[in-house]
């Protein structure tokens, strides 16, 4: 299940502007230097920043993601023609053989579902090279990040191009195990309200390691986020070569 706000148009539009700072990335252009990529796979694209990092760099990138009004903003960009989108998700992809798979931005956590993120980690190994990677983040559990999804903590004013000035926090809404539902809302400049309520799962590590292992991969190295520490794990795993 997608969440709304990448479905909406309106708040697909405000996903950039509201977050500009993709220091995040850093680490992912890095890995995919080292590995020499020359195809990547990149899972949850959402409005496509990381694909086109990629892309202007010479990289062959396929975007993959649910969210059709993410998609389009990601088309729209400068450099969007030079990635192949896909509006889906890793269970159907064409053929490939990537030298790399990202999910960038906790989309993993995105996958609440374990039959679909399972069929997922499935569907990136497929699109593998033998001896390609997976790289993906997701946010520890015991830092409970989800105590600062509240108005007070989150709430901020952006001043988006050609919309104004935008409004914008989070509600925790209900924490139910690993399961954390929270509303994002915003207030455009004409009173407008837009919300949009997401699930995210929140998995330890052991489990994670446990589902690649299942799914045929080998844990490389379980990593910090050099921008979030001690927030994050960084799963870096391989197909095996044979
Ligand atoms: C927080 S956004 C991250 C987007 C992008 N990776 C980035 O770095 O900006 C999470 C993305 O995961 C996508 N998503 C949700 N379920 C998915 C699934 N089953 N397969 C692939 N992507 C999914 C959403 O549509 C959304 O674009």
């Amino acid at each position: 299940m997608t969440a709304d706000h990448f479905q909406d148009p309106r708040l697909a539009a405000l996903y950039d502007p509201l977050d500009p700072d993709r220091g995040d990335l850093g680490p992912y252009l890095r890995l995919a230097a080292e590995f020499g990529a020359r195809q990547v796979l990149d899972i949850g694209c959402g409005t496509g920043v990381f694909a086109l990092l990629l892309a202007e760099r010479g990289i062959d990138v396929v975007g993959v993601d649910p969210a059709g009004a993410s998609l389009d903003v990601a088309r729209a960009k400068a450099g969007g023609e030079r990635v192949r989108w896909i509006h889906g998700d890793a269970t159907a992809l064409p053929p490939l053989r990537a030298d790399l798979a990202t999910m960038t931005a906790n989309v993993a956590q995105a996958i609440a579902d374990p039959g679909e993120w399972r069929a997922t980690l499935k569907g990136a190994r497929a699109a593998l090279r033998p001896g390609g990677h997976l790289v993906f983040e997701t946010r520890v559990p015991a830092r409970r990040a989800w105590a600062e999804w509240h108005r007070e903590a989150s709430y901020s004013v952006t001043d988006v191009p050609g919309v104004g000035a935008v409004e914008s926090w989070f509600d925790l809404i209900e924490v139910d195990g690993p399961l954390v539902t929270f509303r994002g809302s915003c207030v455009l400049a004409d009173g407008q309200v837009l919300t949009a309520d997401s699930t995210l799962r929140f998995r330890e590590r052991e489990e994670v390691e446990a589902d690649l292992v299942a799914e045929g991969y080998v844990v490389v190295d379980v990593r910090d986020a050099p921008d979030r520490p001690g927030r994050e794990f960084v799963f870096l795993a391989r197909r095996p070569a044979t």
